[in-house]
């Protein structure tokens, strides 16, 4: 009975570990497990930061490909300037946000009508579509999501087997790993590619390695031929992958603007708490130096 109580708790964790594993390996048999590569980002880990030429290069890409079809409707124009950003010149993002292509809704006016005028700095980054259904019409029935939050909205699953979940789990605590949205966007980007000879592709979908069931209907955005070119002074050479890794990069920017603020405050609070506690302990020490216990 006691021996029994004793291990009470052990029992419990390994049948939680065991329904977990079970549970996770019957998921990987229900759809096929893809293997994503992990990339070493700017602003990975606990220390990492955003690199604000590449996020200029991003926001070039999304710019030139991405914009045709999606939106960014939580970034506004006055955070391409704020710092942790891509700290563009505040005039430039003002002639930039007259020259949107998609304009602002805005009114009613004096005779009660809506009417569109050019976007302000305080405006967002509007995409190409009013609405949703306007979208599917467009893109023969699938819908472009907007891409402020697409890299918080996904993440990579493993392929390892059930029992190496939970020290992978670890392993991502105390790395501080939270990039697996930005390894997913970055796979699907560069994994387009002709379908296997068993594969049925359905009408006007296109074969992506990373897309769970294999069949997008985005086509793929930025081919190997046509990437976007950059300016010569932009710290890198147009390629698909170079571009695809920038746009990710942008694209993790507008989902967590604050990164690089709170990834720096958070090293300060720590070293403050450990000098707090350092003090603490000395005082604590000294208080109680003369009273025997
Ligand atoms: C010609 C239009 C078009 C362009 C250009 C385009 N997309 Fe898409 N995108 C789509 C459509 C349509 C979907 C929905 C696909 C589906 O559900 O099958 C989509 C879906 C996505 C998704 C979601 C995938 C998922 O897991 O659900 C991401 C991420 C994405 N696009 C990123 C991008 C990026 C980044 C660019 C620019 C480099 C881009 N797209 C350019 C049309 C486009």
């Amino acid at each position: 009975m006691m021996l029994q109580c004793k291990f009470a708790p052990l029992r419990t964790a390994l049948v939680a570990i065991a329904t977990f594993g079970f549970a996770s390996a019957a998921n990987s048999a229900g759809g096929e497990a893809i293997h994503y590569d992990r990339h070493n980002w700017t602003y990975g880990g606990v220390k990492g930061q955003f690199d604000p030429i590449q996020l200029r290069r991003g926001f070039q890409v999304y710019q030139e490909v991405c914009a045709a079809c999606h939106g960014l409707e939580r970034v506004r124009f006055r955070n391409l300037v704020e710092p942790g950003g891509p700290q563009f010149d505040e005039e430039a993002v003002k002639t930039l946000a007259a020259e949107w292509p998609n304009q602002i809704v805005d009114g009613p006016n004096d005779e009660g009508e809506m009417f569109e005028r050019p976007a302000k700095l305080s405006d967002i980054l509007k995409g190409p579509y009013r609405n949703a259904k306007e979208a599917r019409a467009a893109q023969g029935g699938a819908y472009p999501p907007d891409l402020s939050l697409m890299t918080r909205a996904r993440n990579i699953h493993t392929d390892a087997p059930w029992y190496i979940h939970v020290p992978l789990m670890m392993r991502d605590i105390i790395t501080g790993y939270q990039e697996g949205g930005s390894d997913y966007v970055y796979s699907l980007l560069i994994g387009y590619e002709d379908e296997p000879a068993d594969f049925e592709l359905s009408e006007g979908m296109n074969y992506n390695k990373y897309f769970a069931g294999h069949q997008i209907a985005m086509a793929q955005p930025i081919p190997e031929e046509g990437a976007v070119e950059y300016q010569e002074n932009a710290g890198a050479k147009m390629s698909m992958k170079q571009n695809a890794e920038d746009v990710t990069a942008f694209l993790a920017w507008a989902a967590d603007p604050s990164l690089n603020s709170r990834k720096q405050l958070g090293w300060s609070v720590l070293i403050y708490l450990l000098i707090t506690t350092l003090l603490l302990y000395f005082a604590k020490k000294r208080i109680w130096k003369r009273i025997k216990h």
